[in-house]
């Protein structure tokens, strides 16, 4: 990893940006996490033609708690296209429905654009870099095989919290196999998202394809750049009627069967593998001793919807090791992991601020 670049507090200039699928529940947790950002500026948003020509405030549901920022929206929503962009954007940010993402962030990419993405469509091609800061910066130098324009993908909504969570336990032991079942918020599934009659009073067995992706991202974050990690990870995925917060229980196998002590130390100890970043808490990973934690309604909150809490960490007589996770989906597990990605950028030198900054 190259050194990281030192950037002033308040620099004079931020990096101007736009975002895709703004009016969407991702979509709008960027706008919220821009607010005052110190290095990135939201200069512009875009959306389906749906949404285009309308200011933001009329395009939009807002979906989450208080007023949206007033410069927001008066903002006219844009189509989804580079030449649609203003002058001097060079970097999007994409909360693009996934059955668009590909067309969309392609032209992005071709046009000489960074794409930075939570959609999924990218995540698997083996030149672009599936990245959580904390967990493996290095990635990052698959992005020297795309160019100019690059696309850069954060993980699923339930695979960041598992990989932060299995980062210190792989570098350590080397991760054998992994079982995961998780309980999924419905801000997970967009806006509107799942039908009333299956979530009210219900849980529900199937949450979209968030089984297959489990299977095989925590592998892609955890290897080397373009060697994914071999172990198998077996993922049952259910929505629940809650909000905000994706809850995983985690049971795991890790080679030499390590004593409950060591790898609760190396997990509760592991604060991240990247250089300071503005979106990036310390503690990385909080924990919640109690019996019944941690829990969304109180822990998605933790280190502002960025940290992700574990507890219960107690030995499992079938794998070796089991514990509960849990990080916000829309903040850690989307929005704030594409903003930490572009922080992440700037700080290691591969994006610039703008002259004079
Ligand atoms: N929600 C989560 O927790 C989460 C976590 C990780 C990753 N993701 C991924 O992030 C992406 C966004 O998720 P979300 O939950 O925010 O979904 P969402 O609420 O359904 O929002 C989708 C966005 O895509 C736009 N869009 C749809 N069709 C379009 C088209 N043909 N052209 C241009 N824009 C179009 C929508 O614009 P209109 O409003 O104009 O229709 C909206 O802004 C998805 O790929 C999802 O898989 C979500």
């Amino acid at each position: 990893m190259t050194a990281p670049v030192d950037l002033p507090a308040r620099p004079a200039a931020r990096l101007p940006v736009a975002i895709l699928g703004a009016t969407g529940m991702v979509g709008q947790r960027m706008i919220e996490q821009l607010r005052d950002h110190p290095w990135v500026e939201l200069v512009a948003v875009a959306a389906s033609s749906r949404s285009a020509g309308r200011s933001y405030a009329e395009a939009t549901s807002w979906r989450l708690p208080g007023s949206m920022p007033p410069a927001v929206a008066a903002m006219p929503v844009r189509v989804c296209a580079p030449e649609a962009m203003p002058p001097g954007v060079r970097v999007v940010l994409s909360a693009l429905d996934a059955e668009v993402a590909r067309e969309i962030e392609g032209a992005f990419r071709a046009a000489g654009f960074g794409v930075i993405t939570n959609a999924s469509a990218f995540r698997a091609d083996p030149d672009v870099p599936l990245v959580v800061p904390e967990v493996n910066p290095e990635h990052l130098s698959l992005l020297d095989g795309q160019g100019p324009g690059f696309i850069l993908a954060n993980p699923n909504c339930c695979a960041v919290p598992l990989a932060i969570a299995l980062a210190p336990l792989h570098t350590r032991w080397g991760v054998e196999a992994a079982v995961v079942a998780t309980w999924q918020a419905v801000s997970g599934a967009g806006y509107p998202g799942e039908s009333a009659w299956d979530m009210v009073g219900n849980v529900h067995p199937h949450a979209g394809n968030e089984e297959q992706k489990l299977n095989i991202e925590p592998q892609k974050l955890l290897g080397a750049p373009g060697a994914p990690a071999d172990f198998p990870v077996s993922a049952r995925c259910v929505r629940v009627p809650v909000a905000d917060g994706h809850l995983l229980s985690v049971n795991l196998r890790l080679r030499g069967a390590p004593a409950l002590d060591a790898v609760r130390e190396a997990l509760l100890g592991f604060g991240g593998r990247c250089p300071p970043l503005p979106s990036s808490p310390q503690p990385l990973i909080v924990h919640q001793p109690g019996r019944d934690r941690p829990s969304p309604r109180f822990d998605a909150g933790a280190g502002a919807g960025m940290a992700i809490t574990v507890g219960r960490i107690e030995p499992c007589p079938v794998m070796g090791v089991k514990f509960f996770v849990l990080g916000h989906n829309t903040v850690r597990g989307a929005a704030g992991a594409a903003i930490a990605n572009l922080e992440l950028l700037l700080r290691l030198g591969r994006l610039r601020l703008p002259a004079g900054a």
